[in-house]
Formats: structure tokens, C-alpha cells, sequence
């Protein structure tokens, strides 16, 4: 696979500008060719928004900003009249919060219209929510059963996982990604307030990334994770169109419900990092475990970030150990790249456990057309990897990401509405 940042300068950093020349506007694609997991550059303005309406949901493709929440919540809806008008207003609400603006004053004996915690006029400030659903939804709806996407599925044990129960699941999922985190904070309880009545949150999980300004030549970098390591450098470039629908989008090739078509497959994990453990460990097997190095992120056989590592030509693993977690999650086999999936993770800081040790970690999601060939697949080639001395998963879930909204007429989760609506109800 060529790496990102090659194919980038390769096309002259052409590549993201031509991309949204054709279909301008559209959520899905950045005019600055920045890639989803390169650090945010420190230049963010809270009057730029990320538009809302297109054929996928925002917060995806989308460069990452310095901010993310995961919130899973379960859903109070009866009947699909419930669930559509579930789904009108947290549109119309998202509609309102990404683009900004000045929420309607009330009678003042009435609780005011917004928390104020922005001020009396709302910035976009790069605001994405995307909205997926999860399995349990469907599975306690008999009418949404017949439309549950094929290969959503509950959140199962991986042998190197402790999964908290408060921490996993939910019928849906809410991820919120912005410059500040108050915005996201902001956007959480807006939601929260409007849709009371149909939804509850089971856990919420706030996360950050490093702010790095760009390079003096314009370069810009991945960010780091909590173990210093730069995180991201091999995502497949967000900015290819044709590679995002690959690998990203579900269409017509992955024997799906065509309701769910323009979506996408999320993996959440809340993985714990053993800090203070990594802290003590020497930087050559922190390297090893990797596969990298850690101050550059270059690979073994290479010299900076965006080098691409060549295992044909180190088949016993005497450069980059056969183990090392980069090795295994891509072995960069002909059959492995049906594995690929994009990466967009956030980290964790959430003060200290019981045990006087520094809760620390990474919010890991990715998006992929195939949760099984994805994530899945990847999660079951990593199991028992050296890493895992260092890491523990505790929570997260598996959800599937509605299909964009395409303008104002339109509002998320239509197609599924829709194609319940649609379907006979069985006689009883
Ligand atoms: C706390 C847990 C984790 C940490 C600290 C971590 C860290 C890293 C780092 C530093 C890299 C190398 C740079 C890069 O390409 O981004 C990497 C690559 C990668 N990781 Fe992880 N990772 C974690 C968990 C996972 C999990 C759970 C998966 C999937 C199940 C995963 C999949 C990948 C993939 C696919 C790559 C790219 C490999 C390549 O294409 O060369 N990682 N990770």
C-alpha cells in the first residue's frame, strides 16, 4: 500500500483540493488534504464549522480535531412513529449545533433554551456528532430485528480484555469530535436536554489529541498516544475517495440491507494504557513491541514516518519482530488488505484509580465497511500480542453508523424508517 504522505506529495498535495473541486461542500472530504489522524495543527478558528448535510456523516473522514466524546446511550422508542421522531429532532438539533448560532430566548420563568456554557452565541468551532446504532436496538425491537445490518453484532470478550459492563454497549452511539472539549460538552447536553424522552446514556468517555503546529515546509505530523508513540501514521489516506469507499463505506458490494448504504461500521474500545509499567520499560523494547521507532514513527527498515515497511524482504522477522504490533495488525499480505480499516482515536486521561495508579489510555475507534474483515479480523490477529502486557480493554461496542443526511428535506436514519415502514407487518 503506498503510504499516505507519499501518494500526498506525490500528487503535489493536489490530491484533497481536487477532490473537493467536484463536489464542494460535501462532509466527506477536506480541502486542506489533512489526513483523519495527523495532529491538529493549532490553528483552529470556532467559526469554522464542517458542513453537515452529505451522503456519509461527518466526523469519519473528516480531519480530527483536538477534541472527541464517545457517549453510548440506550433509546426510548416504541414504534417506528417514536423512532422517527427520535431521529427528526436529534437531526434538526445536530442541523443547528454544527452550523452555530444564537438559541431562541425564552420567557425567563421558563429554564432558558440553551446551558449558556458558550456564551449567548453558539460557535460551529469543527463540530461533528455521528450517530451509529447497535445491535441491541435492533435485537429488542421485533420490527427492527428484520432490518438489523448483517454483520452488527454485540461487543464480544477478546482474551486480553477486562470488560466493564458500565462501560459497553448502547443502543446508540454518539461521537462527538470538536476544537474544545466544552463544545462537545455543549453539544452532549443539548442533546441530552431535547431528547430526554428518548434517550438514556449508559457511558460517556472524553478524549484529546496533542496540538502540533505544522512543519516549517507545510508538513504535518501524527499525532502522539499516551505511550509517545505517533498513532495513525499507516491509516489509509482519508482523502482518496475511491480507497474510503473500499474500505469505509458500505454499498452495494458488502450484502447489506441497502437502507444501510452511505454507513459505516464503528468499533469503540476503551483500552487502558499501564503507564506507569511502559514508563519503566527500555525504549528498544518499547520499539520492538511496536515496530517502530519512537521518537521519528519511522519503521524499522526505513527512515522517516511515511516510509512503508517491506516484510517480503525480512521473512524471519530478524528486522521488524514477526510479533510487533504493527506487523501483525498489517501484515501487508495480498489477503490482508481486506483487513484494512481507518483509525481515529483519541486518548484518555481520567485521574486515578483505586489502586494509586494513573488512569490512562486510548479511545480507540475505527470505521470500516466490514466490522468482521475489520475490525474484528485485526483485534483476533493481535490476541496475545507483546503489547498486551501493557494494555487493557475495558469497555467500548460495536455500532453501525447511519447513512449521511443529504440536505434539509432529509433527516438520519430515514432509510432505515423507511424500509420498516415498507416492510409487511407478519400477520400474528
Ligand atoms: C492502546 C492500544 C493501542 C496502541 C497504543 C496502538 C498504537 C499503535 C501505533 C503506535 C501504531 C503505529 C503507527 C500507526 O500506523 O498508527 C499502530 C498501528 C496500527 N494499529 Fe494500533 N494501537 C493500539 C491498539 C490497536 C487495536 C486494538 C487495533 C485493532 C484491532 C490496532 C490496529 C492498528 C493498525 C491496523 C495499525 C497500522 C498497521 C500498519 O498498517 O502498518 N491498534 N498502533
Amino acid at each position: 500500500m503506498t503510504g499516505r504522505r507519499q501518494l500526498l506529495a506525490g500528487l503535489g498535495g493536489a490530491g484533497g483540493a481536487l477532490a473537493v473541486a467536484g463536489r464542494p461542500g460535501w462532509a466527506d472530504e477536506d480541502a486542506a488534504g489533512r489526513q483523519v489522524a495527523d495532529a491538529p495543527t493549532g490553528h483552529a478558528d470556532a467559526a469554522e464549522s464542517v458542513p453537515f448535510y452529505g451522503p456519509h456523516q461527518a466526523g469519519i473522514v473528516t480531519p480530527r480535531p483536538a477534541n472527541g466524546i464517545v457517549a453510548a446511550c440506550d433509546v426510548v422508542a416504541g414504534t417506528p412513529d417514536e423512532l422517527e421522531r427520535m431521529f427528526r429532532t436529534l437531526t434538526q438539533r445536530l442541523a443547528f449545533l454544527t452550523r452555530g448560532g444564537i438559541p431562541p430566548e425564552l420567557d425567563p420563568r421558563l429554564p432558558p433554551s440553551d446551558s449558556g456554557i458558550l456564551g449567548p452565541v453558539i460557535p460551529p468551532d469543527n463540530l461533528t456528532v455521528t450517530v451509529g446504532l447497535g445491535a441491541s436496538l435492533f435485537e429488542r425491537l421485533p420490527w427492527l430485528l428484520p432490518h438489523m445490518p448483517r454483520r452488527l453484532q454485540r461487543m464480544t470478550q477478546f482474551p486480553n480484555d477486562a470488560l466493564d459492563r458500565e462501560l459497553c454497549h448502547g443502543d446508540m452511539s454518539l461521537q462527538f469530535c470538536a476544537n474544545l472539549q466544552d463544545t462537545n460538552i455543549h453539544a452532549l447536553r443539548d442533546i441530552m436536554k431535547t431528547l430526554a424522552g428518548f434517550l438514556v446514556l449508559r457511558w460517556v468517555q472524553e478524549g484529546d489529541v496533542p496540538v502540533i503546529p505544522p512543519n516549517p515546509d507545510g508538513t504535518t505530523e501524527s499525532a502522539r498516544n499516551f505511550l509517545g508513540f505517533r498513532d495513525g501514521s499507516a491509516n489509509p489516506d482519508s482523502n482518496d475517495a475511491g480507497l474510503m469507499a473500499d474500505i469505509v463505506w458500505i454499498d452495494g458490494r458488502n450484502d447489506e440491507p441497502s437502507w444501510v448504504h452511505g454507513g459505516t461500521y464503528q468499533a469503540v474500545r476503551i483500552i487502558r494504557n499501564f503507564v506507569e509499567r511502559w514508563d519503566r520499560t527500555p525504549l528498544s523494547e518499547q520499539e520492538a513491541i511496536f515496530g517502530r521507532r519512537k521518537a521519528s514513527g519511522a519503521p524499522f527498515d526505513g527512515e522517516t514516518e511515511s516510509d512503508v515497511p517491506d516484510y517480503t524482504r525480512d521473512p524471519a522477522g530478524t528486522v521488524t519482530p514477526l510479533d510487533a504490533h504493527i506487523r501483525l495488525a498489517n501484515p501487508r499480505t495480498p489477503q490482508s488488505r481486506e483487513n484494512l480499516m481507518l483509525r481515529r482515536p483519541f486518548n484518555y486521561s481520567n485521574g486515578v484509580t483505586r489502586a494509586g495508579q494513573l488512569d490512562q489510555g486510548l479511545l480507540f475507534i475505527t470505521y470500516q465497511a466490514d466490522l468482521e474483515k475489520g475490525f474484528i479480523a485485526v483485534q483476533t490477529r493481535l490476541n496475545g500480542e507483546p503489547l498486551e502486557e501493557y494494555i487493557k480493554p475495558v469497555g467500548g461496542g460495536y455500532f453501525v453508523v447511519l447513512p449521511g443526511v443529504r440536505d434539509a428535506g432529509d433527516y438520519l436514519g430515514r432509510s432505515l424508517v423507511e424500509a420498516v415502514r415498507s416492510t409487511p407487518t407478519p400477520p400474528t
